[in-house]
């Protein structure tokens, strides 16, 4: 189905050349630097600085109000999942990317997310599907920003490979707003996202392998959370018909499409292993971290896995988290934060989980 701009044909050509000039791996659990890219999961303050003077609730608290207690660009009240990889890892915080792409040298890495990304260009969807997303950024302008980056602080392809040989990467979570535009809107037809799914995965799995090129050797790849646990869909998709939900009352459908994806994920990981020996490309369970949560909500002192902490008076505390909504407790005592992200609290314990496991096959910790 239509042209795939977020493509792999040009990129298999160079991965044999990238397999003969392939560095020894690096040895040791330490990296000097972090990449990231990804979606508001991920983002540290690249769509902030973007959206320049216009108003946005992440401007306001309560976004950020538990670790840096003021709004910083992340969409959430404290650390996403990043900061505690950094963290484990002996780094800096990761800064975003935006501000300092033509000046900064990134001594411990660069995160090149921004909230509201698509993986594929927006175009791909206006081609085949009719349909606008009115996305800030997608996988290949990310690509792009960190090659110029690249090319700045590492130039040359020995430097590069150099420098990425000892850094980390981490390729999303990305992809979920492919789902979300669509999906938000409970009058397009839920069965479109399927249709698009593979060239989502194919476009994630295309973008890794060109980091790979550059000379990546250390990538972790998130999958998806349950979204039919998430206030938002729970609202937007509301049903009456008993079996639509689980037995934890989560959508069983939307959970079912974030495991179809993450099931194509998992299979793109395990093909792009077999193209590039030597180099280590870690899965991350998102999917079966979160699922915790609404699992054993007591064991982490959750009081309602499928309410958010900040919003509105609807059902699941749905609409939008503002200045002017209500906090409907302390974030510790919820996994989710506006309806769509989870809390600093929740992101810890994901975090964790692939760093310790068990929810990555190689926990990070143990990687070497
Ligand atoms: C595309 O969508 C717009 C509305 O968003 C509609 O007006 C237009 O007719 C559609 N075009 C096609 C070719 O379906
Ligand atoms: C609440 O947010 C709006 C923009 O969304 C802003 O104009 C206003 O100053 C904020 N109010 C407070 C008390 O921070």
């Amino acid at each position: 189905m239509g042209s795939r701009r977020c493509s792999s044909a040009v990129v298999l050509a160079i991965s044999v050349v990238a397999l003969l000039n392939a560095a020894v791996a690096l040895c040791g659990c330490s990296y000097k630097r972090i990449f990231a890219f990804g979606d508001s999961l991920v983002d540290t303050g690249n769509l902030l600085y973007s959206i320049g003077n216009s108003a946005s609730p992440i401007k306001e608290l309560p976004y950020g109000m538990t670790f840096f207690k003021h709004p910083n660009g992340r969409v959430t009240d404290g650390r996403v999942v990043v900061d505690f990889y950094a963290e484990a890892l002996g780094l800096p915080l990761l800064p975003p990317s935006i501000p300092e792409e033509a000046s900064g040298q990134f001594p411990n890495g660069a995160n090149f997310a921004v909230a509201g990304a698509i993986a594929l260009p927006p175009e791909y969807y206006k081609t085949n599907y009719n349909f606008t997303m009115n996305a800030p950024s997608n996988l290949d302008r990310q690509l792009a920003s960190f090659k110029k980056v690249l090319a700045r602080i590492a130039p040359g392809d020995g430097a590069t490979r150099a420098l990425l040989s000892e850094s980390l990467v981490l390729m999303g979570e990305i992809g979920g707003n492919d789902y979300n535009f669509w999906f938000i809107d409970p009058r397009n037809p839920r069965e479109t996202p399927e249709k698009y799914l593979p060239d989502v995965v194919t476009c994630i799995g295309a973008t890794l392998q060109e980091v790979i090129n550059l000379g990546a050797r250390t990538i972790v790849v998130p999958g998806k959370f349950p979204i039919g646990c998430l206030p938002a869909y729970l609202s937007a998709h509301e049903s009456k018909v008993t079996d639509d939900y689980d037995e934890l009352h989560c959508l069983k459908w939307y959970n079912e499409f974030s495991q179809k994806h993450n099931l194509a994920l998992r299979q793109e990981v395990v093909r792009l292993r077999s193209q590039n020996p030597g180099v280590k490309i870690v899965y991350a369970d998102y999917y079966s971290a979160a699922m915790q949560f609404v699992q054993k909500p007591q064991a982490y002192g959750i009081a309602d896995p499928l309410v958010a902490c900040c919003g509105g008076n609807g059902p699941y505390h749905s609409g939008a988290c503002n200045n002017k909504t209500k906090l409907w407790g302390s974030p510790d005592r919820f996994a989710n934060w506006d309806g769509l992200h989870m809390t600093e609290k929740a992101y810890k314990i994901v975090a964790d989980g692939v760093l310790d496991g068990p929810f990555a096959d190689t926990p990070l910790r143990h990687l070497c």
